[in-house]
């Protein structure tokens, strides 16, 4: 057990409660991150004359040595430490000796920690924005490819109007493009540097916490020192909005197993994406979008831990707040996994075109379309609405659809209805003729495109 905090205690800690206190088994991960802030905080030590210029050098290459074995495997980090601060503080007075022991001047644990999980979760933001990304690309080639790909649009799981996978995938796309600028959002509010915030009360040295916060990259300093140590808001909007990354993620799941089902048979998932049954040898499952949809609980989870154990802190550090790691960095972890997987089995998905083309054209997708026929030819919505309806009746009656209806059987429902109506309900005409803005038509399908593919090449 090597501690930071000996000289007050007249006995060793209880084993298990050393262990139940100790957090290096999850904090090892952001070692760089600690280094970094170390690194920045003697930098300005010594511009501030609190460290001597040789005491910052040999500080500076004793972590960077620090750095650098841990890297390449000749330093391990071992839970005979308390965690990765103690770790890295006692290595560095054993490297540089008591040069060493200065480096935590003007510097508590609380805004360390503060500091060193920020720099993580920026890093980590910035890399899962570039996992959307990288989806959002596969979605928008999948869309120009894929205009004139028909399949029905459901509501209530009821064949409602034709539409195209192009304009299916596009929902997607703005689902994702809004995760996105979530991201960017959570990282702009979040960039203040909280060093020099000390354990709660700031410090009594001339520390300039200006520079600081520049050398690390930060917006600024944070603004109250006990906010700085106790905020953990954007752990939670960041929890949030990787709930819904997955959220997302899983609605789009549950269509791809639907699609991929034996009944619907409108998708392939590529074998280097599906997995098999241990007993039935003709199965060929979706288990990465069935996870992916599993998964989406374990994160909701961890935001609402998060919320939890922030709801009673009083001000300002308490080590409640240890909690916000493993459940964050497992939340980061699972987005990123079901990014890269789910987009690589997007990427590889076969469709069925013709399946999903025959799907629109039974089940009346074109009722609407036949409706704003007999409005065209004078006859007011409500009746035509009403007409449509018994003409629907009919050919379930007969086990047919509209467009296989003769002229004569048509005008038994309505004399309105004229030769023009086959090309009316034509499955092309219903969705080549939705050409308002964000609808599947191919014209307004092109603009929505264009404007996204600008979108991605300046984001
Ligand atoms: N492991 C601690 C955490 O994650 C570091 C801060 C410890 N501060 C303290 N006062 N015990 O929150």
């Amino acid at each position: 057990m090597a501690q930071l905090w000996g000289g007050r205690f007249t006995k060793e800690t209880d084993k298990l409660a050393y262990q139940f206190n100790a957090s290096i088994h999850f904090d090892r991960r952001f070692f760089e991150q600690d280094i970094e802030g170390s690194i920045a905080h003697a930098v300005m030590l010594e511009k501030q004359g609190i460290l001597t210029q040789a005491e910052k050098d040999a500080i500076v290459k004793g972590l960077t040595g620090i750095r650098e074995d841990v890297k390449e495997g000749s330093l391990v980090i071992t839970d005979e430490y308390e965690d990765i601060h103690s770790f890295v503080e006692a290595n560095l007075i054993e490297r540089i000796g008591d040069a060493g022991k200065k480096l935590h001047t003007g510097r508590s644990r609380n805004d360390q920690v503060a500091l060193d999980m920020k720099l993580y979760v920026r890093q980590e933001i910035l890399e899962t924005d570039a996992y959307l990304k990288e989806l959002l690309e596969t979605l928008i080639r999948l869309m120009e490819e894929n205009m004139e790909t028909y399949m029905p649009g459901f509501t209530h799981m009821q064949k409602a109007q034709p539409t195209t996978l192009a304009h299916h995938l596009g929902a997607y796309f703005e689902m994702f493009k809004r995760d996105r600028l979530r991201m960017k959002d959570i990282f702009m509010r979040m960039n203040y540097c909280p060093l020099g915030a000390g354990a709660l009360a700031g410090t009594t040295y001339p520390l300039d916490r200006s520079y600081t916060a520049s050398l690390l990259g930060f917006e600024g300093p944070t603004l109250n020192s006990m906010d700085s140590v106790s905020d953990r808001d954007y752990l939670i909007e960041l929890l949030s909005a990787l709930s819904t990354i997955m959220m997302h993620l899983s609605r789009f799941s549950e269509e791809i197993i639907t699609w991929n089902s034996n009944e619907y048979h409108f998708v392939e998932i590529d074998d280097a994406y599906s997995t098999g049954s241990s007993i039935m040898p003709q199965k060929k499952n979706p288990d990465i979008a069935e996870l992916t949809r599993g998964k989406t609980g374990r994160v909701y989870g961890a935001l609402i831990s998060m919320l939890t154990t922030m709801k009673g802190i009083p001000l300002a550090y308490n080590k409640d707040m240890q909690e916000d790691k493993e459940m964050t960095f497992d939340a980061i972890d699972t987005v990123k996994s079901c990014l890269v997987l789910f987009n690589g089995m997007v990427k590889t998905m076969r469709f069925n075109k013709a399946v999903m083309e025959k799907s629109a054209v039974n089940g009346f997708t074109n009722a609407t379309d036949a409706a704003d026929y007999l409005v065209g030819k004078g006859v007011p919505f409500r009746d035509a609405h009403g007409i449509i309806g018994s003409l629907v009746l009919y050919c379930i009656g007969k086990n047919t659809s509209i467009d296989a209806l003769s002229l004569e059987e048509l005008k038994t429902i309505s004399p309105v209805f004229e030769e023009d109506i086959y090309e009316a309900v034509s499955l092309k005409t219903c969705v080549e003729k939705r050409l308002t803005l964000g609808a599947p038509g191919m014209d307004a399908m092109k603009e929505v495109i264009a404007i996204n593919k600008e979108y991605l090449k300046e984001e």
